[in-house]
């Protein structure tokens, strides 16, 4: 393990120098890199950045704060520490030493895994390439440049791992992962919520909420890998990950706390006159992240994920926190299921059932979120609360696909969730009247009228400092 150089033309800890045919690989990856995000990279043109970069992945190295010609940004491969001793903690290898190389015979399954995983970074940032036209204030447009490279280098993180240990195939899985787009229609990203749009700051905080914690439990499950290569970049990343968590905890927070004020200060729950988003539509639009981010599981039964399992590819969400046997062949979930056309649960053996262990990790992750808006409307002395909807309410994947659900989980008819979906889904009149509020301030210690500013700045500056130095 080496700290990372910043004059090398791939800052990295994992002595990249000393295997000059990966190092050619990457090098020539680069310019690629590069030109994939001049075209589908953050479009609004900023000098410098106030970012957050990684120098070592150990002790404060890894948040290292300052002001970033965004020209010169230089995205970086980080792996964390390698502990000599680590055993595979899990499945039929459980015990044994964890693999610094790929096993053969799971070869195409943990190169798919590191597929998946590395086609939803940049495509997130496909997603909101535009936002930083609206920024509501120079703290949230700081926030997004930081998402957006940090998902940039999750890229690289996962295109280190094809190129050093997939041979030829993993370099035209790295090459393709630049060539598919977010919403494309001949070469979309792989996974649906990835090729939604986020057109506006609602949007980014849901997404950043909810989707971004989908990747957070799908990170943690292959923090687990027997790979060790896969767990250690995985491990990383969660750090880095954290921060996106925040910015759409406190992003929802903030559009909810100024909803109540403008609601409590005018004695009115119709405040879009007021310049604020009503609760009927911050309720729509967390419906919606929601509901496309459950399906970022797949289905509640998976023999795929069961294989994964078995082979040690692939974790539960802390693994070793779980006090049963690691191997699961005994044991037994009950997952969501159609009975009879009703939304029921049936029980299934653990193993095909994993899915649905993560997805109700995720879930129970989830309310705590909608537990501290409603803090927020609470001691605002607002009687109205959010709530996550129904697992079974717009599901596009799994056992309720085939059905419609209400948010408190009734059973519809094709034509009434067609007349009522609109009460539940933004609306085109709610998403333009969002719209309407996404005018951009970038005039230091100034906000938007939709959001109240944020309790903390970044990195302990203050909200007025001067984040983004724009060209
Ligand atoms: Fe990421
Ligand atoms: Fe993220």
């Amino acid at each position: 393990m080496t700290t990372p150089d910043y004059s090398e033309k791939i800052p990295n800890n994992v002595s990249l120098h000393e295997d000059r045919r990966l190092q050619r690989a990457l090098e020539s990856w680069q310019p690629d890199f590069l030109t994939w995000w001049q075209d589908m990279g953050p479009t609004l043109p900023a000098q410098d950045v106030y970012l957050r970069t990684a120098t070592d992945v150990r002790g404060e190295g890894w948040a290292t704060f300052g002001h970033v010609p965004m020209k010169d940004y230089r995205w970086g491969i980080f792996l964390a520490d390698r502990n000599p001793d680590r055993t595979i903690a899990f499945g039929q290898h459980k015990g044994e030493p964890a693999w610094q190389k790929v096993p053969g015979e799971y070869r195409s399954e943990l190169r798919r895994l590191i597929v998946i995983q590395g086609d939803t970074e940049p495509a997130s940032v496909e997603q909101q390439r535009n936002l930083g036209a609206t920024a509501p204030s120079l703290y949230d447009l700081r926030n997004l440049f930081q998402v957006n490279v940090e998902e940039g280098r999750h890229l690289w993180a996962m295109v280190y791992l094809l190129h050093a240990h997939f041979g030829r195939e993993g370099r035209e899985e790295a090459a393709e992962l630049l060539h598919r787009n977010s919403g494309s229609q001949d070469a979309p990203r792989i996974l649906g919520a990835f090729n939604e749009e986020t057109p506006d700051w609602l949007s980014f905080f849901m997404f950043t909420y909810f989707t971004d914690r989908d990747g957070k439990y799908q990170l943690g499950t292959l923090k687990e890998s027997a790979f060790d290569p896969l767990s250690r970049t995985c491990e990383f990343m969660l750090k880095e990950e954290a921060h996106h968590m925040m910015v759409g905890t406190t992003g929802v927070d903030r559009v909810v706390e100024r909803t109540a004020r403008v609601m409590t200060e005018n004695d009115t729950d119709d405040v879009a006159g007021h310049g604020a988003i009503p609760l009927d539509v911050i309720q729509k639009y967390l419906n919606f992240h929601y509901s496309v981010s459950l399906d970022l599981f797949g289905g509640e039964t998976s023999t795929n994920v069961a294989n994964y399992y078995s082979a040690g590819l692939k974790g539960r969400w802390l693994e070793e926190r779980r006090s049963d046997d690691h191997v699961l062949t005994d044991d037994s979930i009950m997952v969501d299921a159609l009975i009879d056309g009703q939304i029921g649960v049936t029980e299934v053996s653990a193993l095909t059932g994993l899915n649905t262990d993560l997805r109700r990790e995720y879930i129970a992750d989830c309310e705590g979120g909608v537990k501290r808006w409603n803090r927020i409307l609470e001691r605002a002395g607002v009687g109205r609360r959010l709530y996550l909807p129904h697992v079974a309410f717009n599901r596009q994947v799994g056992a309720f696909a085939p059905i419609e659900a209400s948010p408190s989980g009734d059973r519809l008819t094709a034509g009434e969730w067609e007349s009522r979906k609109g009460e539940w889904l933004p609306t085109d009149t709610d998403k333009t009247f969002v719209r309407s509020l996404m005018k951009p301030v970038y005039e230091r210690g100034k906000i938007a009228s939709w959001l109240a500013p944020p309790r903390n700045g970044i990195n302990g500056q203050p909200f007025d400092y001067e984040y983004v130095h724009l060209v």
